[in-house]
């Protein structure tokens, strides 16, 4: 169930493994607020946490994994289209994305979700520690070439690592600059 407040939501989003509790918790500064794993794939709810009494954080469940059976994937669809399609204070959705892939068909399939259905979203490149400089700039600009395939409008990126803290004010102000204009 979700908190019924009109709070601004910022829900972050991504495949298994992506990365997406340690950067929740490099963002939060908190260890244990979404528990890290070595187990693809546990977070099975939609988990709200009140940020400076101001927003909310979203921790979705990650979308399409192989290793479930379809029912528990159909379920989980469920679930996560109906909170980003029908949650009306979802300010911005971040989709994660591991910044040492090229891009992947489950991810492009759900930014045309996305698009077509008019959800605001970013992208938030995780794990850049893991590469050079040269590798990041290649990796992003690969994909947002095959964005620009798909859309005239590239939406806006972050890149992260939840190692170094890589990207933290900016994901953050983006979130505030967005919340002092609503
Ligand atoms: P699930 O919830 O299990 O689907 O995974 P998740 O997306 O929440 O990823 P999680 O934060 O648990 O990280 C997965 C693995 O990647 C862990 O071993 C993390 O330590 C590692 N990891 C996450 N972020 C980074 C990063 O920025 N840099 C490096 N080097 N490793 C990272
Ligand atoms: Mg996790």
């Amino acid at each position: 169930m979700c908190p019924q407040t009109d709070l601004p939501e910022y829900a972050f989003i991504g495949r298994s493994n992506v990365g997406k509790s340690s950067l929740i918790n490099m963002l939060t500064g908190r260890n244990k607020l979404a528990m890290t794993s070595s187990t693809p794939g546990k977070t099975m709810l939609v988990n709200h946490f009140i940020i400076n009494k101001e927003w909310y954080l979203v921790d979705l469940p990650g979308y399409g994994f192989a290793q479930r059976g379809k029912r528990e994937m159909d379920k989980l669809w469920n679930l996560i289209s109906h909170y980003v399609l029908e949650r009306e204070q979802l300010t911005c959705l971040f989709v994660l994305i591991d910044i040492r892939h090229e891009p992947q068909q489950k991810d492009l399939d759900f930014f045309q979700f996305l698009g077509e259905n008019g959800v605001p979203f970013a992208i938030i490149f995780t794990k850049a520690d893991k590469i050079s400089r040269q590798k990041i700039q290649n990796s992003v600009k690969a994909y947002l070439n095959v964005l620009g395939e798909m859309w005239e409008e590239l939406p806006p990126h972050f890149i992260t690592s939840a190692t170094s803290k890589m990207g933290k004010d900016d994901v953050l102000n983006y979130i505030d600059s967005i919340n002092k204009n609503l």
